[in-house]
Parts: C-alpha cells; structure tokens; sequence
C-alpha cells in the first residue's frame, strides 16, 4: 500500500512540475472556525506552492446555508467561483443545472474509480461523469465528551439514552453544563438525526432520512425519538440559541460542559488548541448508536468557466486534492477520514482510526447511513423542511412530539 502510495505522490509531483501555466483560484467553502480554517489553509498552501494563486471565497456559517445562499446568487449573475463546496445529493441538483465542469479526464488519468469506496465514488457523478472531488469522510454521530467533568460529577460515559439522562443529571446538580449546544437550525438538526439513528436504528433512519416513508416520519419511534431529543434541551443552557458550533465545542473545551453531539469536525477544534483524544477529551458514539455510522462527505465541484487558465487551475485542483499528501494532512486538522481508502491511519489519533473501522463495518452491516442534517439523504429542499419541523417542535412549548411527527410528513411532502 506504501509504494503505491508513492507512486501516486511522485505521479502528482510529475504532473504539477510539468503544468504549463499557473492559475487562478476562486474558491468557495464556509470552514471558518479555528480547525476548519487551519484544515483549507493547507489546500491553499499546497496550491500556491505550484505556483497558483488561490482567491479566499469563505462564507461563515457553519453547515454552509449562508455559502449556499451567496453562491446561488453568483452563478445566477453568470459569475461563478472555480470551485464551491457542494455535497450530496446537491451534486445532482447543481448537475440538472448544467453548469458543473466534467471532471473525467483527471478522474481516470488519476484512478479514481479505483481509490475511492464506492458510496463516495457515486456520490461524486452526475450522469455517470465525474463532477465533484471528495476530500473527506465525517462522521456525525459523535459525542464529544470532557473526562474531568464526567469525573468530577462521578458518573461514566454513556451508552444508552437511559445512561445518559442518569449521567446528565448529575452533572448538573454537580455545577455543569452537561450538553453544549448551539440552537441553530442544522445544529438542531445534527443532534435530532442522532437521537432517532440512536433508537431506531439504521433501517428505521433510512425509511425515515433518505426513502421519506410517511409511516416512519409519523410512527411510535419517531414520536419517542421527538420526545427524547427535546428532552435534552433541559440539560443545554440559557446561552444556547444562536450559538456557533465551534463555540459550543470550546465549552466542552473549557470544562464548563461535559459533552456535544457533533460530526468529527468538533474535534478540529480539540486538535487546534493542542488537546489529545483518549486523555483530555472522549470521542464516544453518541448513545445507541453503537458501531452505525452517519456519513458527510465534503467535495467541491467545478463550475463551466470560458478560458484555458480556468480548465488548468480546476485540473491542479482536483488533483491536489486527491493527492495523498492532501489527504493526509487536511484530514489530520479537519478531524474526518481521507476519502481515499488507500491512505495510511499512521498519523492519525484513535477516533479517526475508529472512524474508518466503523465506516467499514457499517458498510459491510448496513448500518452507514447517509447525514440527513448534513445534505446527504435529500435534496435540500427536503432537508429544510425537515430542519424547520424539527426547530420549531424545539424551540415551541406548546407542539407536542405526535403533532411534530405529523408536521414532519406534512412538511416534506410539501416539499417533495
Ligand atoms: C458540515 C461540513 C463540515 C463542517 C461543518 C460545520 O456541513 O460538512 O465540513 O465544516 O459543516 O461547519
């Protein structure tokens, strides 16, 4: 596996020394908090060391629905970025468009059929054509956990939803906050689809996230993983609406709350402040969900753009960023796996090397699913209709969790 490795890297180095002119770079991305931010910097670095000049198009906002929103508006104006972050079934939508470049030449001069798992590879074409290139695989069900307040309130780590209101009460009567969280939409949404992978089980979720069976958005499981998830509310704090991820994952930080339910780019701002997983902060699978795995994929797909310095900057692009050395070095920042199964875990931390255990067995069991609160099970009109029944039934005092699963398949079949 190493010496194919290398002979990939000095394929890559043979194909950047040999490229003719230097490009420039418009990109389009929302990693803006401190992990996030170290994570593209390496892209960038590794683009201007060949010489090409990277144009910064970050949009904050985590989940990207504010980037979603600026980037429509630009390629509507017939100027869009050479790249964006776009993931999922987005792809398709941005396809349907036409106006998405076609990436197979580098995708089969480069193998990629061949060095990608297939659930990536697929989510990366339209029409059958390479159209988007994947730098990642993140995992959403994920606790964060701080060890020295589980310790100090006396309790373990979790494993069932029962467990883990038995534990969150006695952090707070120990003076803590036991769940970090940001009421934000998708960040609502991250912890809901936890909860009902977490008591329904994979199957479940998928008839529920990706098939949209109106008999599971509105069953007894989903009203019992309603209720769960609003229960949790009472154990988050009175700064929680509104609150950016990233902050919520500094109290965890800090010692001021004992965990978050958050994909594996929280721990990109555990590795940026120099903590070390196993000893100052837990990666757990979030209660019930045991080996299951939620996946997001970051890619960015290239737009149609006139010009050959166009064609050979998306070209350099791409390539870098299936390179080994890319994804390597932006994953061991970002807190997700490489996307490319071929590349060594030698570097990584035990949860990344959790992460690619599980997001093989899981594939193998039928339990790797795709992140609904993350834009992989739907198109994204679905999605927001689910994000604003599952707010509103949590931000409301007065929406009972039988009305909200009957507002869910109301909602999407609006939608749809
Ligand atoms: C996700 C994205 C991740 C992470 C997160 C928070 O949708 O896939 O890479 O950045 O948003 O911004």
């Amino acid at each position: 596996m190493n010496a194919y490795r290398i002979t990939l890297g000095a394929a890559l180095a043979a194909t950047l020394s040999c490229s003719a002119t230097a490009a420039e770079v418009e990109v389009l991305h929302w990693w803006t908090s401190g992990g996030e931010a170290k994570s593209v910097a390496e892209l960038k670095k590794m683009m201007e060391a060949q010489g090409d000049t990277w144009k910064d198009f970050a949009v904050a906002g985590g989940g990207g629905e504010s980037a979603m929103t600026v980037l429509k508006s630009r390629v509507v104006s017939g100027n869009p970025p050479t790249a964006a972050q776009i993931k999922g079934p987005s792809i398709q939508e941005w396809g349907d468009e036409g106006v998405l470049a076609n990436l197979d030449t580098v995708a089969e001069a480069n193998n990629w059929d061949e060095l990608l798992p297939e659930v990536v590879a697929e989510a990366m074409k339209y029409d059958e054509q390479y159209v988007a290139v994947p730098v990642n695989v993140h995992r959403v069900n994920w606790m964060w956990a701080n060890p020295s307040v589980f310790e100090q309130a006396g309790v373990e780590i979790p494993t069932t939803w029962d467990e883990f209101f038995a534990a969150a009460d006695k952090i707070k009567a120990a003076g803590f906050v036991p769940v970090a969280h940001g009421g934000q939409p998708w960040q609502d949404a991250t912890t809901f689809e936890t909860v009902v992978l977490g008591v329904g089980g994979a199957d479940f979720y998928r008839q529920a996230f990706v098939d949209l069976d109106p008999a599971a958005l509105n069953s007894p499981t989903m009203v019992q993983s309603l209720e769960i998830f609003k229960r949790i509310k009472d154990y988050t704090d009175e700064g929680a609406p509104g609150r950016d991820w990233n902050l919520a994952t500094a109290m965890v930080i800090n010692g001021k709350a004992a965990m978050q339910f958050m994909g594996d780019w929280a721990k990109g701002e555990f590795a940026a402040a120099g903590l070390t997983p196993g000893k100052d902060y837990v990666c757990a699978p979030a209660p019930a969900t045991g080996e299951a795995f939620t996946f997001n994929i970051d890619s960015f797909v290239m737009f149609q753009l006139s010009g050959d310095e166009a064609g050979e900057g998306q070209q350099h692009l791409a390539t870098t960023i299936m390179s080994p050395e890319f994804q390597e070095l932006f994953n061991l920042n970002k807190g997700s796996i490489p996307a490319r199964l071929d590349v060594s875990l030698e570097k990584f931390d035990d949860c990344a090397k959790t992460s690619n255990e599980d997001f093989v067995a899981s594939a193998e069991g039928a339990t790797l699913v795709p992140s609904m609160a993350h834009g992989m099970s739907t198109f994204s009109s679905v999605q927001g209709a689910i994000y604003d029944a599952v707010t509103q039934y949590y931000n409301a005092s007065d929406i009972s969790a039988e009305d909200a699963a009957k507002s869910l398949v109301s909602s999407v079949q609006a939608a749809q």
